[in-house]
């Protein structure tokens, strides 16, 4: 029997938000408890479907700051008030501090559209149809100060022979997201993820009990 809390989860977004959604339709009110969801713009359609799950919302944009480290310093002020323990970046398009990222170190996952270290940064689909990749895949990783450079926790590829458009692959990806993502929370939320101290660059996951 599972007698943890649930693990208090925020969730960052700037965009659409499918992979918010696939959170609240899976671990939240049950591994994790989503406490808060900020966005780096306004009118993302990811705050509307936060409001619609009953989950508090705020909007931090990067204009509305003398800096990006003011930003990120009330950004972590309203994380800290709602007593975060994990935070993930579902489609965040906004670079963190570097005073962020070690505040809140082991603590920030992300999700991203290819295999790392393959194709870090922005249109990582894009980058990977220009170089003719016929594998694509979706990697979930703890993030660090670098970009998309953090410890792997999971990743899945996808071979695809004759890949069309970016459009036509992220939608073959969606899924693989949409599992990997919310499978990374539940383990993390089960205490089942630990760094090798021989190389702490490499995650283990204990088995299920
Ligand atoms: C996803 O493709 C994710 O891998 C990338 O940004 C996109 C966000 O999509 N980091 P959504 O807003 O969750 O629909």
């Amino acid at each position: 029997m599972n007698t943890r809390e649930p693990l208090r989860v925020a969730v960052l977004v700037s965009g659409t938000g499918t992979n918010l959604q696939a959170l609240i339709d899976t671990v939240h009110g049950h591994e994790a408890q989503i406490v808060g969801v900020a966005s780096s713009a306004p009118g993302a359609r990811a705050l509307e479907r936060a409001a619609s799950a009953g989950i508090e919302t705020a909007v931090f944009e990067r204009v509305a700051h003398e800096s990006r480290q003011a930003r990120d310093a009330a950004l972590g002020q309203w994380l800290r008030e709602r007593e975060v323990e994990l935070i993930v970046l579902a489609g965040y398009m906004e670079l963190l501090s570097a005073d962020f990222v070690r505040a809140f170190a082991g603590a920030i996952i992300n999700v991203h559209p290819s295999l790392l270290p393959a194709f870090p940064g922005l249109r990582a689909i894009e980058q990977a149809l220009e170089y003719g990749v016929r594998v694509f895949g979706v990697t979930v990783h703890f993030v660090d100060e670098g970009t998309d450079s953090g410890p792997v926790i999971l990743q899945e590829p996808l071979a695809l022979a004759d890949p069309g458009t970016a459009a036509e692959v992220l939608g073959a990806l969606r899924p693989l997201e949409h599992r990997l993502l919310p499978d990374a929370v539940r383990l993390i939320a089960r205490g089942r993820l630990s760094p090798d101290p021989a190389n702490p660059r490499r995650i283990r996951i204990a088995p299920a009990p």
